[in-house]
């Protein structure tokens, strides 16, 4: 079922666990996304960045994720990752999302303030939740060898300034964490973590997911971390499987086939996270997330649930297709 972030953030925060969020770049990434959230039984952030708008256009594919979000039997989040204009929040906002970031962190303090606090009145507007970005995770998704630099970490008692004054509903921090693959080990400043958590009150959010160990995604789950962005490693794990397939069988030609192990990798490697980071089974154990989510009811009802118009059409069309089809077959028949 689609639903707003702040009611799954607020879960997770209260109750200890992350959810995660994983970028979509097209169809396998989105149904190898959903259908290990099913398997998990967790819920779940689907989001596109605007550095990935090149490869799909949101108007087209937001209609489809909404579709498959509205029939998941688990809560689903959509959620536009480093927005980086108020025009592109906007057009987040018309398709659907149900929640945008806003990425201002290369901005002075005060214009990320005035320009995050705008696009909160926007968005809260019409009940879409906003995430936004105090410091700087450098880096970028996809690539090979970022590193943090202290310099652009977040600043505890800005954190606080921050949440405040923008009213914000999350907020991601750099702590250490980098876009892409991490050159060296990846070190998060979790005292540093702790304190943002103390000081901004809201639940916090992890990016560049790829790389960083098990046990620090714990730890940092239980200082405040409650959304972990997640795309590099999931998109190298398709690669990987379609090298795999390719070196077994160089008599592939079909794009398909390649295609459906893709994304068979991408679920495979969505549950293993789902599992770190503590979310697996949560619609099973916690029913309050339910208030927000009525999506397993709808999937388990007995009860048929009236049609909406659009259903109703469809249903109709393909029965006088029907007809008209049997109708040709026996017309193809020779008995007219
Ligand atoms: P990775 O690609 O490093 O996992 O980061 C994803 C991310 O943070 C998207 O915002």
């Amino acid at each position: 079922m689609l639903v707003n972030l702040s009611d799954v953030l607020g879960h997770a925060y209260r109750y200890g666990y992350a959810v995660g969020a994983f970028n979509v770049i097209n169809l396998e990434f989105l149904n190898g996304i959903l259908e290990a959230a099913e398997r998990q039984r967790s819920p779940v952030v689907v989001q596109i960045a605007e550095v990935h708008f090149k490869y799909m256009d949101i108007e087209e594919i937001t209609p489809t994720i909404k579709h498959m979000a509205d029939r998941a039997s688990v809560p689903v989040v959509i959620s536009l990752d480093h927005g980086e204009s108020v025009g592109t929040i906007v057009r987040a906002i018309r398709c659907g999302f149900t929640a945008v970031m806003f990425d201002g962190s290369k901005l002075p303090f005060e214009e990320n303030v005035e320009q995050t606090k705008l696009v909160v009145q926007i968005a809260h507007s019409v009940g879409v939740s906003v995430e936004a970005e105090l410091g700087r995770v450098g880096g970028s998704e996809g690539t090979e060898g970022g590193v943090a630099r202290e310099e652009f970490f977040t600043d505890p008692d800005q954190a606080g300034e921050f949440v405040r004054m923008t009213g914000l509903d999350a907020l991601a921090v750099a702590i250490g964490n980098v876009h892409g693959f991490y050159k060296g080990e990846p070190k998060l400043d979790f005292e540093r973590l702790r304190a943002i958590r103390d000081s901004a009150g809201v639940p916090l959010v992890l990016h560049g997911g790829s790389g960083i160990p098990d046990d620090d995604f714990r730890k940092a789950i239980q200082l405040g971390i409650a959304k972990i962005n997640y795309f590099t490693e999931m998109s190298r794990k398709a690669v990987q499987r379609v090298r795999e397939v390719l070196g077994r069988d160089s008599r592939i030609v079909g794009l398909q086939d390649l295609m459906l192990e893709a994304k068979e990798a991408i679920r495979k490697e969505v549950e293993d996270r789902i599992q770190v980071f503590g979310s697996a089974g949560i619609c099973d154990r916690r029913s309050d997330l339910c208030a927000v989510c009525r999506g397993c009811e709808i999937g388990r009802s007995s009860e048929t649930p009236p049609l909406e118009e659009d259903q109703l059409v469809e249903r109709v069309t393909e029965a006088v297709m029907r007809i008209l089809w049997e109708k040709g077959g026996a017309y193809g028949t020779g008995s007219e």
